[in-house]
């Protein structure tokens, strides 16, 4: 029998999915793969199949059942118990209810405001040359984090450190992960401690009451859960800026239409959640019993990868899907579908726009300070992106609008 292919694939050139997924897509659409754990899956490369697994409950998150595969072997906060990711229904049912209240659009538009006041004056303070992603891309949507949840600030550098070793976009030992693990979740822990008299009225107060009250939050999911809100609610977010900003800044034309045409900068967001996705979908689900899926049956017990880049880059969907288009109007799966569908999805589509919105309507001559090929990548194949992004705010070469 042939070797499984090993996953997650090694991207491409500035972190674009592996030319495999079209191969498999055309030669077996839904095939297994050997995952990191040793363990097999299946993995999904068309939209219908990803579309079709992520909307199903018969396939479950929760792979503490016996004998279920598992994406890693040591540590995974994605894996571990207690967490909204890898509940099913109805303890997800009734955790997601509980935190879904602030993320309507309705709230979420309420603090534009606020991030536009935070994004004007962080940018007014850096200096000519600064790194895009540490500088701006995640301080930003940390601290709208930090107000979303209630808290006046939170250290950031070490939630910063732990955010990266537990997503191990560094090169350490799963002993390491683990501290570092342990490490935020004490941090995390103590934070609620110390707000537990005085909780203010963000969510980490909603949490906390219903940990004391009716919803019985155990204290474990009361700390995961948000420890998982701060890291899911900055990482992803800064680390599709960071991606987007290196597509659009080289070459500059992308970046020169926004500053001529700002009302593209909503549709062309949409584009770049498709394209610029920092890896695929981490998140292994189980079949609980036999499904048939457009391409095949998956049996009960087994595992299945409903992949973004597979789904996002189907050309039967997305007709020259590597081009960016903002005219498309298919609905991407960046943002996942069914009952998992990002919580954050509003806010981090709010935060999106109104970040590269003020970015060209402040820096229209913002440029990289660096060559696009000597920008740096996080290594391996979980969390892809630039692990810095230095830019200049003037570029010096005259008006941009003159480059298109
Ligand atoms: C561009 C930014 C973001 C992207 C691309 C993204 C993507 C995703 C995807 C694809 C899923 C579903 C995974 C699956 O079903 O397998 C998900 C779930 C989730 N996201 Fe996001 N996300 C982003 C930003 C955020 C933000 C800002 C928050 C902060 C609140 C957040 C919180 C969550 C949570 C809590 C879940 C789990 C939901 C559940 O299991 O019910 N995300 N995200």
């Amino acid at each position: 029998m042939a070797e499984l292919e090993q996953y997650p694939f090694m991207p491409g050139p500035r972190g674009v999915p592996a030319e495999t997924y079209a191969k498999r897509r055309e030669e077996a659409p839904l095939g297994k793969v050997r995952l990191p754990s040793g363990d097999t899956a299946y993995l999904t490369t068309t939209y219908r199949d990803a579309a079709a697994v992520m909307s199903d409950p018969r396939f479950s998150r929760d792979l503490s059942r016996p004998g279920s595969p598992r994406m890693f072997a040591g540590f995974s906060l994605a894996e571990a118990p207690g967490s909204l990711t890898s509940m099913d229904p109805p303890d997800h049912t009734r955790l997601r209810r509980l935190l879904s209240g602030v993320f309507t659009p309705r709230q979420v538009n309420g603090w534009r405001p606020r991030l536009r006041a935070l994004a004007a004056e962080l940018l007014d303070a850096l200096p000519d040359e600064f790194d895009l992603l540490h500088d701006f891309a995640f301080p930003l949507p940390v601290q709208i984090m930090c107000d979303v949840m209630g808290v006046p600030e939170i250290d950031a550098v070490p939630v910063r450190a732990w955010s990266d070793a537990m997503l191990s976009t560094s090169r350490l030992t799963e002993e390491e992960k683990v501290t570092a693990a342990m490490e935020f979740y004490a941090y995390i822990a103590e934070l609620i401690a110390a707000h537990r008299d005085n909780p203010g009225n963000g969510l980490l107060a909603t949490m906390i009451h219903a940990r004391d009250g009716e919803v019985r939050l155990t204290e474990d999911e009361l700390v995961r859960n948000t420890l998982g809100l701060f890291l899911a609610g900055h990482e992803t977010t800064g680390s599709v800026l960071a991606r987007s900003m290196l597509r659009l800044l080289d070459p500059r034309d992308g970046y020169a239409r926004l500053v001529a045409a700002p009302e593209l900068v909503p549709s062309t967001v949409e584009e770049l959640l498709r394209l610029e996705q920092p890896g695929d979908s981490p998140l292994l689900r189980v079949a609980t019993e036999d499904v048939e899926l457009p391409s095949g049956t998956v049996r009960k017990g087994e595992g299945v990868i409903a992949s973004f880049a597979g789904a996002n880059l189907d050309p039967s969907v997305f007709p020259d899907p590597r081009v960016m288009d903002p005219r498309r109007d298919t609905g991407h799966l960046a943002f996942g579908r069914g009952a998992h569908y990002c919580l954050g999805a509003n806010l981090a589509r709010m935060e999106l726009q109104e970040i590269l919105g003020m970015l060209v309507e402040r820096l229209p001559e913002l440029a990289l300070a660096v060559p696009a090929d000597d920008v740096p990548w996080t290594e391996g194949a979980i969390i892809i992106r630039p692990e810095r992004l230095p830019v200049r705010k003037t570029s010096g070469a005259g008006g941009l609008v003159d480059d298109l």
